[in-house]
């Protein structure tokens, strides 16, 4: 199941809940979790988690039921009544934990796929998308399966048609650390509103995409948290300078942080890019998979 990046995420207002309001264009990456799940007679849940390329030591001190793979599971069997069903579950993490792509909501996405194949195959994908909402914003946009526009808190979400034209790549600058998405939407509320929205943003990436043109998808890139995270960690807007200066068409944070995107037009300019960043970061070159895996 893939990682994403939200092209752009406007925060329109606070919820009664919570929550915040969102438009968001969603698009899945090629950085991979791999998350397989087998049926157990006892009714036992168990769940192993292996890294590949990252740190996931923060993972281990999370009690198993705080794990976004066994909420899934548990949303699951809630929903359809099979709440005694036990499964191994197996997550093999390589998008980097807290660091706004959605490497947990992809592991509770990839669960849910997994347990409609097992257990209910006539489920529809609307239904597995009403199941995914409570367990993590980004679930349902992830089960899209291509790119998706995300509203309300995240549960409403739909395909968005892109153009035939090459997929930009991304240069990711992963500064290391891991962001709560918690704190920043809290931040978000005591900051500064102008920071939280641009009016036309959403409607100008989906065009670009429809056209295919990167330099519009460039201009059109926003990020409603960008703001409060630069402020709590200038990092991230020393990367995205960075990633400007050595070329790139565009740059914005991911979700709420902690890694930072740029967009390249192919992938030869992308490794160039990747290059010229100087640093301690890890620095990724990905994909785009517009149309999903
Ligand atoms: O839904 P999820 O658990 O991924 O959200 C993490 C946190 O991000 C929430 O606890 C909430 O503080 C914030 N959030 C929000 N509005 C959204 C999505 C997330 O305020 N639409």
């Amino acid at each position: 199941m893939p990682g994403k990046v939200n092209l752009t995420l406007e925060i329109l207002g606070r919820r009664e809940d919570g929550y915040h309001e969102l438009r968001s264009v969603v698009m899945p990456v090629a950085l991979c979790e791999t998350v397989s799940v087998q049926t157990r007679t006892d009714g036992k849940i168990t769940l192993e988690t292996v890294g590949e390329g990252i740190d996931f030591s923060g993972l281990a001190d999370l009690p198993m039921e705080k794990q976004l793979a066994v909420k899934a599971v548990r949303a699951f069997g809630s929903a359809t009544g099979k709440s005694d069903l036990g499964f191994d579950i197996r997550v093999v993490k390589r998008i980097p934990i807290g660091g706004g792509m959605a490497g947990g909501s992809a592991d509770a996405a990839g669960v849910l796929a997994c347990l409609r194949t097992l257990c209910a195959p006539e489920m529809s994908d609307e239904e597995l998308r009403a199941i995914a909402a409570p367990v993590g914003s980004d679930v349902p946009a992830l089960l899209c399966g291509g790119t998706a526009l995300m509203e309300g808190r995240g549960d409403r979400v739909r395909p968005l048609p892109v153009g035939s034209a090459e997929a930009p790549h991304l240069v990711v600058a992963c500064p290391g650390f891991s962001v709560s998405t918690k704190d920043v939407y809290a931040a978000c509320d005591a900051g500064n509103p102008a920071w939280l929205r641009r009016d036309g943003a959403t409607e100008a990436c989906r065009a670009a995409l429809e056209a295919g043109d990167v330099k519009a998808l460039a201009a059109s890139l926003f990020n409603g948290l960008q703001g409060v995270v630069d402020t709590l960690h200038p990092v991230t807007m020393e990367l995205r300078e960075a990633l400007l200066g050595a070329g790139a068409a565009g740059a914005l944070l991911s979700g709420s942080g902690s890694s930072v995107f740029g967009l390249a037009e192919n992938e030869e300019q992308a490794r160039m890019i990747a290059s010229r960043l100087m640093g301690d970061c890890r620095v990724l070159v990905l994909r785009m998979l517009p149309r999903g895996v």
